[in-house]
């Protein structure tokens, strides 16, 4: 810096430490504040004379407290600052007891009165709570997507529940006539009976597998074995399938690792993907076949799942689109399947993309890192 600079420096410091928008304070070797700008008691509600002299924990719940003391303890035995240089997140304080997440950032500083610390604070509460909507936008979007592709199976759900309720009426009226004959065949009864539970059993756990799908909250993320979850998928897809002519063919790998992820979001992506090449399939009469493959396998520390369909695959001006918002080439879609897909997929930090087969269709799938964050 030049003379003049320094001058001015000089001559203006404090409004300059004033204008600033974080919370800039320094302390002595001992954790004690020795200045604090405007921002400061902005930020934590206090006066100058009630920091200045204070230790700098009391701007500190715990257990950030007892580890800046620590710190401060192990400064003054060892003379080794840890935290200098290197930003962090952690909580701060405010005098009426408001506890905020800041971002704290510590330099040195050698006078000729021995060492001292500069402390910037920033105050991220509303970063944090822009976030935090964000997330909870997300998950009321991905529930309403959900919902809407449980509407687009309606006729093949109302035919998974239809058929156990057709079979339950028929073992009903088979009781009536087994109990109006004169010689009560009791074995016969008891094996309507079973049946009729069964069917009962059937439709009731049809219910249950949407109702799950449908309500469950978002974010419970637990060690899942991907197969199992497609194969549980599988009863919600296969009537949908049914319907539109397709059989669903599986291709599972044996002895995949677990995966941590939240499995109602990752049953949500698998769906959304098979409704996709069932609509791919179905546009084009399936003129290229009737097979759906749905596959697993472990590929470079992640769990792959691929949909490999035989329908329209995407023309070459749609494939920069497919994952954006509100792009669809149907006249009935939202376009937004994919694009909540990929966010739930990225959060869980794997991808979903896709390639155009050589011979017709194409694949979507997805990763799932093996060692995600647990
Ligand atoms: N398997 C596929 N084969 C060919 N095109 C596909 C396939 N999957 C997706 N697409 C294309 O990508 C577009 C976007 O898919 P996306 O799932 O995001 O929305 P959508 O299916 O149109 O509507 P919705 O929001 O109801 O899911 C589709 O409209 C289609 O053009
Ligand atoms: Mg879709």
């Amino acid at each position: 810096m030049n003379a003049k600079h320094v001058q001015w420096l000089n001559d203006y410091a404090p409004q300059i430490l004033d204008a600033v928008v974080d919370a800039i304070l320094t302390i002595d070797a001992r954790g004690h504040i020795q200045s604090v700008n405007e921002a400061t008691m902005r930020q934590f509600g206090y006066t100058e004379s009630e920091l200045v002299g204070s230790p700098l924990s009391m701007l500190m719940p715990e257990p950030y407290r007892a580890a800046h003391q620590q710190f401060v303890d192990n400064y003054i035995a060892s003379g080794e600052a840890k935290i200098i240089g290197i930003g962090r997140e952690l909580e701060a304080r405010a005098k009426d007891g408001r506890i905020f997440p800041i971002y704290l950032a510590v330099s040195e500083i050698q006078t000729e009165n021995g060492t001292y610390f500069a402390g910037i604070i920033r105050d991220l509460s509303a970063e944090k709570a822009a976030e935090a909507a964000m997330l909870e936008q997300r998950e009321r979007l991905s529930q309403v997507a959900r919902l809407s592709t449980m509407g687009e199976m309606t006729a093949s759900i109302a035919h998974e529940i239809n058929q156990p309720l057709t079979a339950i009426s028929m073992y009903a009226q088979a009781c009536v006539k087994l109990l109006q004959m004169d010689n009560l065949d009791r074995q016969k009864l008891v094996d309507a009976l079973t049946k009729l539970n069964r069917q009962a059993l059937r439709a009731g756990a049809v219910i249950e597998r949407i109702q799950r799908f449908v309500r469950q909250e978002d974010g419970e993320r637990q060690l899942v074995d991907i197969n199992a979850l497609v194969k549980d998928l599988s009863h919600l897809a296969a009537g949908d399938a049914r319907l539109h002519g397709i059989e669903l063919r599986f291709d599972l790998a044996q002895g995949l690792p677990n995966v941590y992820c939240d499995p109602i979001q990752v049953q949500q992506v698998a769906l959304n993907l098979i409704r996709n090449a069932i609509d791919a399939m179905h546009e084009i009469g399936c003129s290229n076949g009737h097979v759906l493959e749905i596959g697993t396998r472990l590929l470079d520390g992640a769990v792959e799942v691929t949909v490999v369909d035989c329908g329209t695959g995407v023309a070459e001006e749609h494939m920069d689109l497919v994952f954006s918002a509100f792009h669809t080439t149907k006249q009935d879609g939202m376009g937004m399947g994919l694009s909540i897909c990929r966010s739930i997929i990225e959060d869980h930090g794997g991808e979903l993309n896709f390639r155009n087969n050589d011979a017709c269709g194409c694949t979507f799938y997805f990763r799932l890192p093996v060692d995600g964050d647990e």
